[in-house]
This record gives structure tokens, C-alpha cells and sequence, in this order.
């Protein structure tokens, strides 16, 4: 998808589909709403105008109340020169925020291929809606064209695929041209990043075993000009993170340990860690999972697909921030040399663990990767990871939980998922809880006692950041969506990549 910023007027485009937006209006009466009205902050009242106020009567006799996402394509029947009018409904306006014009763009995206359109336009007027000015409206809207155009059909025969037909989009804006290209890029790289965290997720276990999703990881990495170090089973064993080969040792496929760096040409405003949990399966091992809905857990790598699609945006986007990201990449599996229940293992930073359920397997290899990243002495280390099926419970399916050590960095944290609209959920780490993960023979036992199974895993990797600011996103609810959203389509999500993306060039 091309996009093509333009001046001039977009009543007079050639696009085959003309975007004009409409605000909801208030309830008038209980009875009644009324429908809604076209305004002149994107050229709708001047299209109207031309199309002999077809909109506005379609409005009236078709009760177009303007709800964010509702849409109509109307047919101009070469009264314009465009084929359609696409009229998209923004909700009320003081309700209106980023999240509503990237649901816009996915709106947008949607019909276009709908009616097999080659080309959009759609007009930016430099009055601001609410808070956000262009720039902020160009970037949201571009994301969600991008990502509501997502498909993941490269295993289905060519005939099948979905045909995207919408090539280029015609941004109208009378503010300065080269900032209006700047938000389009920005959008353009987020949603480029989401889209390969998703690519990465939806990618059958098959196909990503750690040793090719090293290699995948590694060709990124030299495109981006990003530092890479991949350390092989016997790295592994030399750097002890013995948590780690532990939960590997199940598998015939052999584990790696990615470790990115990227760093600013200028001096960098942080020093960040980022860590993803990279399970590319999770049979759960030895405890081995229910087999409905197993196959799911090929997306037990959503932490690390998001830490890789992070990775390469900050590289284009050149944030002035050191960001070092570090992925242990394994199976678990049953196996005869698989570790049991009843196991006790060493982690790397000393302290014992015993195995309650070998399918508490996520917080094992972020325990040593944790470590690993803390003994670099970030300023702030973020981990990323499918780790408890109780987050679901927790938080539902909209939300993704957050717990950590630094209450700053959550806050900063859920003020950048509101404006990527990935909300997140604080949950207490609750330090009561925690004697039940450290009653056991062992140092500590990889399954907590309580029924917030989702705090207790965070509990558990609290032990291995010391005194380094950290937060922890449990991604378990999020990583797929069952049903489409206007910018998500059902599948794989590649959630916490523009969350973070947003953190951190607020850091920049
Ligand atoms: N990978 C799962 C968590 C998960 C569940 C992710 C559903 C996505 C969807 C994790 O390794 C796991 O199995 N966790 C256990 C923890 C428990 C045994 C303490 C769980 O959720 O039951
Ligand atoms: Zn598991
Ligand atoms: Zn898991």
C-alpha cells in the first residue's frame, strides 16, 4: 500500500473512493436518535455539495447515525469522479481518540477491498479533533489501514487467497507536507512491525523451532543493521542458565538464546532491557496440556515475536534509546529426558527451583534470561510473555495485565497502551502471596498456591530482577483474537509491539 500525500481539492480526486466522516450526534430525546451530520473537517460538507447533498439526504433517509466503525458506500454513478463515497462514522466527537481513526483506517481498508477499490482519498483539515492534531490523526489512521489489511494466507493454494485490491491512498492536508510524510512513516513502521510479530506468531511450530526462528531473527537483524548474538546449546550450558535447559531438554530441537542490541548514533536517553518469552510450542511437557485448543500454543512465542517486531521498528524509526532485547527460544515437550514434577534445578542466578508442573514452563526460561539481562544494568527491563492461561480470567480478552517493581514505569506503560489502543490492566504484586511460592523444599516452586495464577508468575519472576525497575506484560489474553475486530483480524495479534513502540519514543 502506497501512500501518496496530495494537495488540491478531494472533491475533485480521482480515487475510486472519495472517505468523508461524519460525528454521531447526542440523544435528543429517549426515543430518538437523530442521524448524524456531515462537518467540514474532511471535506464532506464541499462532497456533498457536488454530489447534489446525496450524502446528507442518504443520511436522513437512511438513519446513518455515525456510530465509530458504521460505514455506507454509496455509488456515485460517475457524478464524481470517483466510483464511491464511503462514509464512516467516527462516534461522538468528544468520545473521539486515536483508537477511533485507527479503527477508521481498518474501516476503511476493509471496504475498499470490499468493493475491489483501487485507491482511496481521504482529507486531514488542520483543525484539531479533541486533543490530537494531524499528525497524531495521519499516523493512528495509517496504522490502521495497515493492520485491519493484514492477512496470513501463505499456506492456502494461491486461487484462495484473499485479494487485496486497495494499492494507494491519497492523503489531502493542507499542513506542511513533510511532517504529514513523517506521521505516514511512523505509522507505516508500526504497523509493518505488528504485522511480522503477527507473521512470526501465526507461523506454524513446524516452521519457527528455535533453531529457524534464530535464523529468521538473524537475517532481520542484518537488514536493520542490528547487533546479533545467537548462543547454541553449549553457550547455553557454559552461561549456566540451566532453568532454561531444563524446560529444552524435552525437545529434539536444540534451544537458542538471542540476544539484539541496538544503540543511537547520538548519546541514548536509556538504557533499556526488553525480554520475550520464545516458546515455539508448549505441549506443557511432562504435564502435558489438554490436546483441545493445543495447537494454539505454537503462539507461546507471542512475547518474543513482539520483542523481535519492536527490535526492527526502533531501528528504522532511529529512537535515541540503547535497547538490548534478549529471547530464550525453546520447545517444551514430553520426552524421556524431559524433566518431571518433583525435579529440583539450580538457575543460573543460584536459587533452586522445584518443578511443580513442568507446563509452568514460561516463567523457567525468563527466570534465567532475566538475570542474564539484569546483570547488563539497564536502566528499566520490560518482559513480554504468554505466560498464565489465568490471565484470561484476570483481565479478558481486551486487556493485557501488567505487574511490576516501579510504579512509574507501569503508569508510563498504561498511558502508551491507551494511545496504541492495547489497553492494560494493573494487577497488585501481591508479596502475601509469595510465601506460598517459597514454602516448598527448594528455593522457590515454579507454580504458586493461590488461584491469581497470573500473579503468582509474576511473583516468581520478581525474584530474578533484583533491584532493576521492571514490568512485566502477560500477554496470554491478547496474543490472538477469535472473532474480527476493525483493525485486528482474527488470528494472531502481535499485541505489546506498538504499545512499547509508543513507550519508548516517548523515551526518545
Ligand atoms: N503457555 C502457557 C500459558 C497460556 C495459556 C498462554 C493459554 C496462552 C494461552 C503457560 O506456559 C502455561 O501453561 N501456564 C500454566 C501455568 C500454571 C501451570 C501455573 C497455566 O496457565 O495453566
Ligand atoms: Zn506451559
Ligand atoms: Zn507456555
Amino acid at each position: 500500500m502506497k501512500f501518496i500525500v496530495s494537495k488540491g481539492k478531494i472533491e475533485s480526486s480521482k480515487a475510486d473512493i472519495l472517505v468523508v466522516s461524519c460525528f454521531e450526534k447526542e440523544k435528543k430525546d429517549e426515543e430518538r436518535l437523530s442521524p448524524a451530520t456531515l462537518g467540514p473537517e474532511d471535506g464532506g460538507t464541499v462532497v456533498d455539495k457536488k454530489f447534489n447533498n446525496g450524502i446528507s439526504k442518504m443520511i436522513v433517509s437512511e438513519e446513518f447515525l455515525g456510530a465509530s466503525g458504521d460505514y455506507k458506500l454509496i455509488f456515485t454513478g460517475g457524478r464524481l469522479n470517483s466510483r464511491y463515497i464511503l462514509l464512516v462514522g467516527l462516534g461522538k466527537k468528544r468520545d473521539v481518540n486515536l483508537d477511533t481513526l485507527r479503527r477508521i483506517g481498518g474501516v476503511v481498508a476493509k471496504a475498499a477491498n470490499e468493493v475491489k477499490a483501487r485507491s482511496v482519498a481521504m482529507v486531514f483539515q488542520k483543525t484539531a479533533i479533541g486533543d490530537f492534531k494531524v499528525p497524531d490523526r495521519v499516523q493512528s489512521v495509517v496504522e490502521g489501514m495497515l493492520l485491519g489489511a493484514y492477512t496470513f494466507e501463505i499456506y492456502k493454494d494461491k486461487l484462495d487467497r484473499s485479494k487485496l485490491t486497495l494499492k494507494e491512498v491519497y492523503i489531502f492536508s493542507s499542513v506542511n507536507p513533510a511532517q504529514v510524510e513523517r506521521s505516514i512513516n511512523i505509522g507505516k513502521v508500526i504497523a509493518e512491525a505488528t504485522n511480522l510479530a503477527r507473521d512470526l506468531e501465526n507461523t506454524p511450530g513446524i516452521d519457527k523451532t528455535p533453531e529457524i526462528l534464530a535464523k529468521k531473527v538473524k537475517d532481520i537483524a542484518a537488514h536493520c543493521k542490528l547487533k546479533c548474538e545467537i548462543m547454541g546449546l553449549d553457550k547455553i550450558k557454559s552461561e549456566k542458565m540451566n532453568l532454561f535447559l531444563a524446560v529444552a531438554k524435552g525437545s529434539a530441537e536444540a534451544p537458542r538464546f538471542i540476544h539484539l542490541s541496538y544503540g543511537p548514533s547520538k548519546k541514548a536517553r536509556a538504557k533499556m532491557a526488553l525480554v520475550g518469552k520464545g516458546i515455539t510450542f508448549d505441549a506443557g511437557g511432562i504435564s502435558l496440556k489438554p490436546t483441545r485448543g493445543m495447537e494454539q500454543m505454537k503462539e507461546d512465542m507471542g512475547g518474543a515475536a513482539a520483542v523481535i517486531g519492536i527490535m526492527k521498528a526502533i531501528s528504522e524509526l532511529k529512537l535515541n534509546v540503547a535497547v538490548d532485547a534478549y529471547i530464550p527460544a525453546c520447545e517444551n515437550m514430553p520426552d524421556g529426558r524431559a524433566i518431571k514434577p518433583g525435579d529440583i534445578i539450580k538457575s543460573r542466578e543460584g536459587k533452586t527451583v522445584e518443578i511443580i508442573t513442568t507446563d509452568a514452563e514460561g516463567r523457567m526460561i525468563l527466570a534465567d534470561a532475566l538475570s542474564y539481562a539484569v546483570e547488563r544494568k539497564p536502566d528499566y527491563i520490560i518482559d513480554l510473555a504468554t505466560l498464565t492461561g489465568h490471565c484470561v480470567y484476570a483481565v479478558g480478552e481486551r486487556y493485557v495485565a501488567i505487574l511490576g517493581n516501579d510504579q512509574k514505569l507501569i503508569d508510563r506503560l498504561i498511558n502508551s497502551g491507551r494511545r496504541a489502543g492495547e489497553p492494560l490492566w494493573q494487577l497488585p504484586l501481591e508479596q502475601e502471596y509469595k510465601k506460598k511460592i517459597k514454602k516448598g523444599i527448594a528455593d522457590l516452586r515454579n507454580e504458586g498456591a493461590t488461584k491469581a495464577g497470573t500473579i503468582d508468575g509474576a511473583l516468581f519472576l520478581e525474584e530474578f530482577v533484583g533491584k532493576t525497575k521492571w514490568a512485566h506484560l502477560d500477554i496470554a489474553s491478547t496474543v490472538r483474537s477469535d472473532e474480527d475486530q476493525p483493525y485486528i483480524p482474527k488470528g494472531c495479534t502481535g499485541v505489546g509491539v506498538r504499545t512499547l513502540l509508543y513507550f519508548l519514543m516517548g523515551l526518545s
